[in-house]
């Protein structure tokens, strides 16, 4: 898609115009993502200058949120790259995160104020959900609510501020453009977490079951413990956040499809999918629709 070339364009002028030539070295050794952000943000507004500045600036405080989430999750890889972390240490990608942030609310302001309200609230949004992630990590967490309250806000929330904002550049319907994004986003972190378990570690450039490892209880873990008996459930959650050997890896996948907890974990996802499109289902939608289908399949 050529307009997301202008959107990582957009992005190198507006680094360049801090004029920090470390910055931009940089920005430079970050991995490109599949910017689903930006994708939905130009099919909902066409591509102009404003929606062009509008994915840059998403994109850049997507970027900066990694950055983060990269130092907090001590992960070494990130699109399967080394993490700006693992190239240097734990304060460049701080502060090149806290650069393209700030950098990113720079320009936010000389944009419509009901915009830069939408963005820099699912920012708080995310930046909760994120701790919310991290308090959940702690301890064998069970309940689906709070799972789905963490997910929404920590990646939903600013796929629906992103999709609000692009309807209000083209006065189309803010709340069915949110209500769309909120759900593709909800659908895309359960895709993510399925794939933690589904892919093999090169495909996904991180371990397998890293998320369960690392204290994460993802919805297919949620599903199968809710359908395991007792005695099986206190298995589970003895394996729990720490290393698995192959035998314990293999029991997790084997009641993870016995007990169609992963194939439920899809369902749901499709679930919430088909509800992103539901809203839609007056507009001129078949863009948004395979932008969705192609997040449901993908394979990383
Ligand atoms: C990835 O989750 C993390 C996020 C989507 C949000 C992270 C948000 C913050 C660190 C808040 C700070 C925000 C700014 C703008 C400075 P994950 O760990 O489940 O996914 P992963 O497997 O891709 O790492
Ligand atoms: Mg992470």
């Amino acid at each position: 898609m050529e307009e997301l070339d202008l959107v990582k364009a957009k992005i190198i002028d507006l680094v360049k115009e801090i004029g920090d030539a470390r910055s931009l070295e940089l920005l430079d050794l970050l991995a490109t993502g599949k910017m689903l952000r930006s994708k939905l943000v130009l099919k909902i507004a066409g591509t102009t200058n404003e929606s062009v500045e509008l994915c840059a600036v998403i994109e850049m405080i997507h970027a900066a949120s990694l950055l983060h989430d990269d130092v907090i999750d001590e992960s070494d890889t990130r699109r399967g790259k080394p993490s700006i972390n693992a190239l240097f240490d734990n304060k460049t990608a701080i502060m090149f995160g806290d650069i393209l942030y700030s950098k990113a609310f720079t320009q936010l302001t000389t944009m419509p104020s009901s915009i830069a309200y939408n963005i820099s609230n699912a920012v708080t949004l995310l930046s909760v959900g994120e701790m919310l992630d991290v308090d959940l990590s702690k301890e064998f967490n069970n309940s689906y609510d709070k799972y789905l309250d963490m997910i929404y806000k920590k990646t939903s929330s600013l796929i629906e501020a992103s999709a609000r904002s692009a309807a209000f550049l083209v006065s189309k319907d803010e709340e069915s453009f949110a209500l769309y994004g909120k759900n593709l986003g909800i659908a895309f972190q359960m895709i993510d977490d399925i794939l933690d378990i589904t892919q093999d570690s090169k495909t996904l450039g991180k371990p397998a079951l890293l998320d369960f490892v690392e204290g994460k209880v993802t919805i297919p873990y949620l599903l199968m413990w809710e359908r395991l008996d007792a005695k099986n459930k206190s298995k589970l959650e003895s394996m729990y956040k720490k290393p698995l050997r192959d035998e314990e890896l293999s029991w997790i996948k084997d009641n993870m499809n016995e007990t169609k907890a992963l194939q439920d974990s899809i369902l749901l996802a499709n679930k919430f999918g088909m509800e992103a499109i539901e809203v839609l289902k007056d507009e001129d939608n078949e863009d948004l629709k395979n932008i969705m289908k192609s997040m449901i399949g993908r394979s990383f």
